[in-house]
């Protein structure tokens, strides 16, 4: 195809990027990067630069780029039928039998899973379906939903609401006003830094028991958590956290939504989160993973304990008032068999536990020393550097100041990687396709600290 030397300005005329900030795009001040092909954990622009990829798109191309037994899968299936709908019982082979895969892996107690297109509009669903749920069993009155701060759940109304991040509630009049936050199980950032790690999960528990008193459990109907804190700041939980707060929701009959949108599906290194954490949600959210994102297909895994309620609200009420046009979406559900099976077939999920704590023990072996390097963690493919001012006093930088977007601008720029300089904090996150090399994650922690040299000294 020739190129078109229209493309960057008819990118800053015409197009409403998510994320971005709108004014400096428009007026030419931050690039257009117009990827055109990709493989395995490289991407390329149309300039021929070629990019190590070691955020895997959103952290979702798990599988890595370029995979053609899923393309073929996607093609196949639009040749055949590329798309019928899934109201009142219709379906096709590719969304039933994936959603046969999908419990298959799942943890125990669920019972059926309902496809949407990405997390933002799975979260929602839930949030629905648990209100549905609450009034078949006549308790109107128990709907709010607890969150955590930093926790991140995606950007619509109810779910911008339960993403605990400043940015995507500012000037949005968000968050609603069924929607609560409680402490995040962040180690690092604690108030009290005399606290031991024992000392803080007991902490957070006691915020989230003082929540539940102030407002009255018969208000609450369900606490929405990620396994690990994602866009957050990639923060692993403290031992003991998930046990002690499931005792506390067990106890005020609260349920329990895993949101899985990135750990689903192998990231830690096991299929699901909650089954790296002994999590035992009434609900998990998946996306991402689910099709390494080759085509947008989400999912709410709902456990038997909601089910069961939903079967008998449509005794009494008539078939769900809940779906949409591409629930299930034919070309998503291909994609979705097919990335599964491929998962299986080259043992992706091994690899992504035993790269990534390679990975992770490299990174921290290479920059732990560095004097404004304050914490490197992670879990499984998940890893991340915190930059503060000063270490020993744990002082942070300025948020103006810009310095983990600038750490991953000089990486792009000196080493060709891609790392995300997470939303809140002086971050770097990692999130590399699953197929990522131990040659590969060395060129990734060498160039870290290459970048991180040459910003901070
Ligand atoms: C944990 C989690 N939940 C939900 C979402 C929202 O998903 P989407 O962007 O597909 O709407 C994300 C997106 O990053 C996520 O990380």
């Amino acid at each position: 195809m020739l190129k078109n030397d229209q493309l960057d300005q008819w990118d800053r005329e015409n197009f409403f990027h998510p994320s971005t900030h709108l004014a400096q795009h428009a007026r030419g001040e931050s690039p257009t990067r117009v990827i055109k092909t990709a493989s395995g954990v490289y991407i390329e622009d149309r300039d021929g630069t070629r990019l190590l990829d070691a955020f895997a798109g959103l952290y979702c191309v798990n599988v890595g780029y370029g995979r053609q037994e899923i393309a073929e899968a996607i093609a196949d299936q639009a040749r055949e039928l590329a798309y019928y709908h899934s109201y009142v019982g219709h379906g096709t082979e590719a969304s039933i039998t994936l959603s046969k895969m999908i419990l298959d892996r799942a943890p125990k107690n669920m019972s059926k899973v309902y496809f949407g297109l990405g997390g933002s509009d799975a979260n929602e669903t839930n949030i629905k379906l648990i209100w549905y749920y609450n009034n078949i069993l006549g308790r109107p009155q128990k709907k709010k939903i607890i969150s955590r701060w930093r926790g991140y759940h995606g950007s619509g109304l109810v779910t911008g609401s339960l993403t605990g991040l400043e940015l995507f509630h500012r000037k949005f009049d968000l968050p609603i006003d069924q929607v609560l936050h409680t402490e995040a199980p962040y180690y690092y950032r604690r108030a009290n830094q005399d606290q031991s790690e024992a000392e803080f999960v007991a902490h957070c528990v006691a915020e989230l028991e003082a929540l539940i008193e102030r407002e009255g459990a018969d208000t609450i109907a369900a606490f929405i958590g990620e396994p690990v804190l994602g866009t957050g700041g990639i923060v692993p939980p403290p031992a003991g956290y998930w046990p002690a707060i499931q005792a506390v929701l067990k106890a005020n009959d609260i349920l329990l939504v895993a949101d899985e949108v990135v750990t689903g599906f192998g990231r830690l290194g096991t299929m699901f989160g909650s089954d790296h954490y002994g999590i035992e949600p009434d609900i998990i959210t998946i996306a991402k993973g689910l099709t390494s994102a080759y085509a947008p297909l989400s999912g709410s895994i709902i456990g038997d304990r909601v089910w069961s309620v939903l079967e008998r609200g449509t005794d009494e009420n008539g078939p769900i008032g809940h779906g949409w046009t591409y629930s299930a979406h034919p070309i998503g559900a291909a994609a979705g068999v097919a990335n599964l099976q491929l998962l299986d077939d080259l043992n992706l999920v091994a690899n992504a536990g035993e790269t990534g704590a390679y990975l992770n023990a490299s990174m921290a072996e290479a920059l732990a020393a560095h004097p404004n390097v304050g914490d490197v963690r992670g879990e499984g493919m998940l890893c991340a550097v915190e930059f503060v001012k000063d270490r020993d006093g744990r002082v942070f930088f300025d948020a103006a100041d810009k310095i983990g977007p600038q750490i991953s601008a000089k990486l792009l720029e000196q080493d060709k990687i891609i790392a995300r300089a997470m939303p809140q904090g002086d971050i770097l996150g990692f999130a590399p396709p699953f197929c990522l090399t131990r040659e590969e994650a060395d060129r990734v922690v060498a160039g870290t600290l290459r970048a991180v040299t040459a910003v901070l000294g």
